[in-house]
């Protein structure tokens, strides 16, 4: 029986096959996590190469240190992936054959109300991948935001009632700050009508709150085109995405990244003429679990992988 508590890696087989991982190859699992699901496949498959494994959290990071750090082909770091290129230039690492991005966070996170990631149970509103790290909590967010600035957060991540919400929270903390994620569950589901399917009012908010306060579609542009530009010719980049704000970003910037030209990213196809393209994407239609895998893992049911392989040496 699965321990639904446990993080249990998502389109994993799917992804290690795309890397095809040689025995002599050095690959990077830009998102560990506390299991590091995807650097302990690619280290089963390693004789002389390398697995880097690097999570923002450092929890997580001394949990998976603790697990495989010992293994003379793994090396962990506390990093964030959009400050890959300094730390491979920092620590000497090696160029990548292989690159996975498993986007979010994981169901220890989520479960654990000390970090704040989750309107079912109550705790501080934190947030962040390090929770003790720079830059503002969600907290911060809530009470600090422009009531425009929180509206325009919540419709970026799909929340329709964003307005009403921005409103309801900036009416509340008039009477005291907002600290906890019992009291912003609280507030948005005054505020709002109950949201479509049985989904929580607060859920739309949460997301768009965890991806403020990590800067989430900053760092995933920025590690994307970091973790072209450390790979080597034939290299592959799988990025597994759970929402569609981060979906459409990693589908638009790798489209652009693979015509290298001026077009705009909308486009399907290069008018300008001035394509040089880095990156080839390797599947166009995107890949998403087997049914199988979503009766097994309810939090597969909204991935989305997508793949690209690098074509030159040149930066994008
Ligand atoms: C879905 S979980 C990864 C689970 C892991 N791939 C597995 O299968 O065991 C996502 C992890 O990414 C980390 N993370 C999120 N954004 C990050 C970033 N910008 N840089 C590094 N790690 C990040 C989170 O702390 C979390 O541990």
């Amino acid at each position: 029986m699965e321990d639904k508590s446990e993080h249990v890696s998502v389109l994993l087989e799917e992804t290690i096959e795309a890397l095809s991982v040689k025995p002599d190859g050095v690959y990077c699992d830009a998102t560990a996590g506390k299991r590091g699901g995807f650097a302990k496949k690619i280290l089963e498959k390693l004789a002389t190469g390398m697995v880097v494994g690097l999570d923002a959290d450092p929890e997580a990071v001394e949990s998976l240190k603790a697990d495989i750090g010992g293994d003379r082909r793994a090396r962990i770091y506390r990093a964030n992936f959009r400050d890959m290129r300094e730390l491979w230039e920092e620590e000497g690492l090696p160029g990548l054959d292989g690159v996975v991005m498993d986007l979010g966070l994981s169901t220890e996170q989520l479960a654990d109300p000390r970090r704040g990631f989750s309107f079912s149970s109550d705790g501080p509103l934190n947030m962040k991948y390090w929770a003790d790290g720079p830059g503002p909590t969600a907290a911060d967010i809530v009470n600090e935001a422009a009531e425009e600035e929180l509206t325009e957060m919540f419709f970026r991540w799909g929340e329709r009632h964003a307005r009403r919400i921005a409103r309801g929270i900036c009416d509340a903390r008039r009477s005291g700050r907002i600290e906890t994620t019992g009291r912003l569950a609280e507030v948005a589901r005054k505020s709002a009508p109950p949201a479509r399917g049985g989904r929580d009012a607060s859920t739309l908010v949460f997301l768009a709150l965890r991806a403020e306060a990590n800067r989430e579609l900053e760092a995933v542009e920025k590690g994307v085109r970091a973790a072209v530009d450390l790979m080597n010719p034939g290299g592959v980049l799988c990025v597994i995405t759970y929402q569609s704000a981060e979906d459409g970003l990693v589908k638009r910037l790798t489209r652009k990244m693979a015509r290298g030209c001026r077009c705009d990213e909308e486009r399907e196809s290069c008018v300008c003429g001035e394509g040089t393209a880095g990156i080839e994407l390797v599947n166009k239609k995107v890949i998403v679990p087997s049914k199988e895998e979503i009766a097994r893992n309810r939090r597969a049911r909204s991935a989305k992988l997508r793949i690209v392989r690098k074509l030159t040496k040149e930066p994008q």
